[in-house]
């Protein structure tokens, strides 16, 4: 699948509202919590990505009945009857990861199939996930293609994460939840969404403590009891839309959006020069009063620092500025397969390391090209990339993108951009 994408004249280019949708990364965790959740669960605010889909047919084949009516999501638990799950399944969203220790509670055995979801070039190691499985009572056993669980004995034997992985923190969470006693996460992620998936299991009846803190307290009950869930708003897509606005210069208002969850990125923002106005769960990006952009230094973190999963859009933004920007990438090494698409449209980006690369002001050097989406954020950063390129680029592979962003194409050509799908 691939489409053409032909930015508006400055001229033609128009202001618009963008409504966005609920946290991708909530929503995956959220949904599979769901094996453990008795009854209804419904979920608002959902994104319709490709994911969601992909996610949806695991739990269909776990036996998890769903409907889907607009943006509400019902999910109805009337018994789990599989625990064995392969690649063909798996590989519809790399989060089936947490199937592991969701199932591996269930029934004390469980067997996984290595995931897919976006790779950034290389294997995504999963030892932190396994680790504290087998600290808290998991045996695991591994093959080439599967992991497994082969028996359960919990441990309350605190465990301390050594990165403070988001997808390890939600495994613990969801091995954790269920069952009798306390268990202790030391150097957990804080991300937002995390704290998404504690105040919905805990609304369900959990006992979780310590969210936002890095140190979690998981007290296990016997239940959990179905719950109607507004998920938060996505803070990537805002400030990837942020990027749009300041990108082909107009104005372009977000809503809902949490201030607190896209303050530091808007920060950096604004020390590039790209103005916007906040009230009430509303950004307004002020593109038109962009004037010069500035080169900037970023070096991403976890949560609260600057976001790994901004690090590919907020380069295509450097692309603009007078000067020299550098990124370091702290998160996932190398995630920087990108940049040799935004090379053959003329972007002037030197890659120094695995973790650092320089970029270059190069909007008079960019021109149309084809270019290839290898992952979520990779994919969107061609898309930013080809908003300021003359003439029609080819975005390849654009499915990559839709697995994170709803009504992307419906959006850009609202702003006035020109898509031809082939
Ligand atoms: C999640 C997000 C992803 C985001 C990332 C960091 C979802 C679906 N995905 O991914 O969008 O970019 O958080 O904010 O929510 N690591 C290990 N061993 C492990 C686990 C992780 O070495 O067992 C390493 C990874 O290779 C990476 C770093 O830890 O270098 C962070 O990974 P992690 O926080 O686990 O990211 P994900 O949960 O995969």
């Amino acid at each position: 699948m691939a489409f053409y994408l032909t930015p508006p004249d400055p001229s033609s280019v128009h202001d618009c509202s963008i409504h966005i949708s609920g946290a991708k990364n909530s929503l995956l965790p959220i949904m599979f919590s769901t094996l453990l959740i008795k009854e209804k669960t419904v979920i608002k605010n959902v994104p319709l990505i490709k994911d969601l889909y992909g996610s949806l047919d695991i739990l269909d084949f776990l036996g998890i009945e769903s409907s889907l009516e607009n943006d509400e999501l019902h999910l109805r638990n009337s018994g789990i009857r599989n625990k064995e799950i392969g690649e063909i399944f798996t590989n519809k969203t790399r989060y089936s990861t947490l199937l592991l220790g969701t199932l591996g509670h269930l029934f004390g055995t469980a067997k996984v199939a290595f995931p897919g979801g976006c790779r950034f070039g290389g294997k995504r190691p999963i030892d932190i996930h396994l680790d504290a499985l087998k600290n808290f009572g998991a045996t695991i056993s591994e093959s080439k293609d599967f992991v497994s669980i082969t028996s359960v004995e919990k441990s309350e034997t605190p465990y301390k994460l050594r990165f403070p992985s988001v997808g390890a923190t939600l495994q613990c969470i969801l091995f954790c939840v269920l069952g009798r006693g306390t268990f202790i996460i030391q150097n957990c992620a804080k991300e937002p969404e995390i704290s998404d998936l504690i105040n919905f299991l805990n609304k369900c009846g959990a006992r979780i403590a310590g969210q936002g803190t890095g140190e979690l307290i998981i007290q296990s009950v016997e239940e959990l009891t179905s719950f109607t869930w507004h998920l938060i708003p996505d803070r990537i897509e805002t400030i990837s839309y942020a990027i749009v606005a300041a990108l082909l210069e107009c104005n372009i208002t977000l809503h809902p959006v949490n201030w607190a969850h896209i303050q530091l990125p808007i920060e950096y923002l604004e020390r590039m020069g790209v103005p916007y106005f906040y009230e009430k769960n509303t950004l307004t990006v002020l593109g038109r009063q962009v004037k010069e952009l500035k080169p900037i230094e970023i070096e991403t973190s976890p949560y609260p620092g600057f976001p790994t999963d901004l690090q590919a859009l907020i380069a295509t933004l450097c692309l603009k500025a007078k000067g020299t920007s550098q990124i370091r990438e702290k998160v996932f090494q190398n995630r920087y397969l990108y940049i040799i698409e935004l090379k053959k449209a003329g972007a002037r980006i030197t890659q120094y390391n695995q973790e650092t690369i320089f970029i270059d002001y190069s909007v008079d050097n960019m021109k149309e090209t084809a270019m290839l989406c290898k992952d979520i954020r990779g994919g969107m950063a061609c898309v930013l990339a080809a908003l300021i390129c003359k003439g029609k680029s080819l975005i390849k592979n654009e499915d990559q993108i839709y697995r994170g962003y709803t009504n992307l194409i419906d959006n850009l050509a609202k702003l006035g951009c020109i898509i031809e799908s082939i």
